[in-house]
């Protein structure tokens, strides 16, 4: 993407998530892990008063104080701070606080949304993003592959190879795929996860009624309460944007899904499903162990039953995955691992949202 379309595309997601970004004209703005400062460049270029960037990586931070330095940041007040949050507790007094792509790897990922939270002043809004098990699934499916390769002793020098060589092919069904292979494989199959999930549900949880859903993209909710209906309270929003979500978030289990309108599957048992799944190879991959893998296939075949009506092609996908792993581990290497109609199929990753404070 072009300078100008990554600017594009950001205030596009800013203005679906319920604000315009030029609403930071003279405010006050904390991001926690910021990493390449994607975000942190596109605010700064609408005036705010005061920007904070907490990362917890020095590296990242070494990089982002000579960024301001050299004057990447257009604002006056740009404090970047190293710290592993949350730390100690949180002055209120931000109008705008980001945790985007924060969540995953924390050992307690709501703690970390709370304190997002607890930075941001009443009127603020906190955009954060969450991660379901639904969105995971094609790549913790994937990540089955690990155990097996190991039972079949192959060495930890040649992992990399071999998981490019299975699903290298997967990758190239994408157009916009840009990263390394090798990369992709390490960072997907071989790091550990752990609370790799952060749901809409938990996140509405842990801010209870303090917080109002604002927008979330990609955007599934319709918005009723411009309209004097009765029930508009805090809580009924809320519930409100948990079953619109249940209503479509199938589609994030597929990003070849058009994620408008009802898709026709019932999302919290979905949700569920996917939710044991996420566990069942959990425990497959961190044992090393191939005990876990008939009923993580169960599952998926579960899944592939209830999604079958409204996504036929997904729910193919699924079962050629599963007829594949049941082949290699019924007669080994030789029998290759064609996933067939799964190939295409990958997880639409994190959804957005965002937040605002009573
Ligand atoms: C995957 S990157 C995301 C960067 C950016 N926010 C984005 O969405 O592209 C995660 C960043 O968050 C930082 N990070 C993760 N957990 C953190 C924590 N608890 N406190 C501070 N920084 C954290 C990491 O060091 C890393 O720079």
């Amino acid at each position: 993407m072009s300078p100008s379309s990554v600017f594009i595309s950001r205030l596009l997601l800013y203005s679906r998530l319920g604000f315009p970004p030029a609403w930071i004209a003279g405010k006050r703005y904390f991001e926690i892990g910021p990493g390449s400062a994607d975000a942190a460049g596109f605010f700064a270029r609408f005036g705010p008063a005061q920007m904070v960037l907490a990362d917890k990586d020095p590296s990242v931070v070494e990089t982002l104080r000579a960024r301001v330095a050299a004057g990447d940041f257009p604002c006056d007040d740009v404090r970047v701070v190293q710290a592993k949050l949350p730390d100690g507790s949180a002055e209120p007094v931000y109008d705008l606080v980001l945790a985007e792509g924060v969540f995953p790897g924390e050992d307690d990922p709501a703690a970390l949304l709370r304190f997002a939270g607890d930075l941001c002043r009443p009127g603020g809004m906190v955009v954060a993003t969450s991660i379901s098990p639904i969105s995971v699934f094609a790549e913790s499916s994937r990540r089955l592959l690990k155990p097996i390769l190991k039972s079949e002793g192959v060495a930890d020098d040649d992992m990399v190879d071999e998981i490019v060589r299975i699903f290298g092919p997967d990758l190239d069904t994408m157009a916009g795929m840009r990263r390394p292979k090798s990369e992709w494989a390490t960072h997907t199959l071989l790091l550990g996860w752990k609370n790799v999930t952060l749901t809409l549900n938990e996140m509405i949880e842990t801010f209870g009624d303090r917080f109002m859903i604002g927008g979330t993209s990609p955007d599934f909710k319709t918005d009723w309460r411009w309209f004097k209906a009765p029930d508009v309270t805090p809580a009924s929003v809320n519930r409100r944007a948990i079953e619109d979500y249940h209503r479509n978030v199938a589609a994030m289990l597929d990003y070849r899904v058009d994620p408008t309108g009802d898709i026709g599957v019932d999302g919290a048992a979905l949700d569920r499903l996917a939710g044991l799944a996420l566990a069942t190879q959990m425990e497959a991959w961190h044992a090393d162990s191939l005990a876990p893998i008939p009923r993580y296939l169960e599952i998926a075949r579960e899944i592939a039953d209830l999604i079958e009506p409204a996504m036929t092609e997904t729910a193919t996908g699924i079962q050629d995955f599963c007829a594949a792993i049941q082949r290699r581990l019924d007669h080994g290497p030789s029998s290759g691992l064609d996933t067939k109609r799964f190939r295409p199929m990958f997880g639409r990753g994190q959804l957005f949202v965002a937040f605002q404070k009573l």
